[in-house]
């Protein structure tokens, strides 16, 4: 779309679907190579398939990104490929929620694994990478409202996202000096496999100004941003993709 990313090197997890998929068909068609990284294997395939389709670049691989083995694999997969890494997008994430009165110890060590320790692996590996080629790097995470504001049902969803708000901050400050920048974007609700419904609930749009779903697309277009040179006296930051959500305050009369 742009060319701003050519010759970049970058890795999508969560890339098979919804957010990260566009993120990843984004990336492409800025000009980056893409490696796209999710657990689904057949998904991720087929998404670089499209992609190369498309007129890019990319390769599936299946990841998981629980298992640190897997996320230092996706970063030495992407270098022996092309040579080198520029970007990662930390996207993949699962949406599980429980009332915290009935939430149990496997749905919240499942959702911190995805959501949070998977960010943390993948985002050490990725560093350590740009660390080591000296010419710095982008990094993007891929939080939610939901870590910026309670929400019912979100004990271990919210605290996985808010956790990735601190996360930002901290690797922004710790790898400032190698020219690493790390910001996050907080998506609200976005339409995916994962809503349902031509709007948002009522809860949702009740304090949303644009007052619909987002497009993975329109997330993508915040992330492409974010993990560009464009993006170059920002880091730390949180970017809410969200139609106003995370603003509203009276919305009527
Ligand atoms: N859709 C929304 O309204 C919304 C709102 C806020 C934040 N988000 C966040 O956006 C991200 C993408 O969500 P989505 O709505 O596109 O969901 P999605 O289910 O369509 O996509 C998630 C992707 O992550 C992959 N994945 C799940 N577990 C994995 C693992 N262990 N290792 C590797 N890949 C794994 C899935 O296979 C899938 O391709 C998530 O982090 C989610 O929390 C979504």
């Amino acid at each position: 779309m742009t060319g701003r990313l050519t010759g970049k090197v970058a890795i999508v997890t969560g890339a098979a679907h919804g957010i990260g998929g566009a993120i990843a068909d984004r990336l492409a068609a800025d000009g980056a190579k893409v490696l796209v990284a999710d657990i689904e294997e057949t998904a991720a395939n087929s998404r670089a398939d499209q992609i190369k389709t498309a007129g890019g670049e990319a390769m599936g691989l299946k990841v998981d990104v629980r298992a640190r083995g897997d996320t230092e694999a996706m970063v030495t997969r992407a270098v022996t490929e092309w040579g080198r890494l520029d970007i990662l997008v930390s996207n993949a994430g699962i949406t599980d929620r429980q009332p915290f009165l009935e939430m149990d110890d496997d749905l919240w060590h499942r959702v911190m694994a995805t959501n949070l320790y998977g960010v943390f692996t993948g985002g050490q590996a990725a560093a350590r990478q740009m660390v080591a080629q000296g010419d710095g790097g982008r990094i993007v995470q891929v939080a939610s409202n939901s870590g910026i504001f309670g929400g019912r049902g979100r004990a271990a969803y919210g605290a996985s996202k808010a956790g990735i708000v601190n996360l930002t901050q901290t690797m922004a400050i710790e790898l400032a000096e190698h020219g690493i920048l790390v910001n996050a974007v907080a998506p609200g609700a976005t339409r995916t496999r994962v809503t349902g419904g031509e709007f948002p609930p009522d809860t949702v749009m009740a304090r949303m100004p644009l007052r619909r779903f987002g497009e993975p697309a329109e997330i993508a277009a915040v992330a492409a941003f974010l993990a560009s040179d464009e993006c170059s006296f920002t880091t730390g930051h949180v970017f809410c993709a969200d139609g106003g959500f995370t603003v509203a305050g009276v919305m009527e009369g």
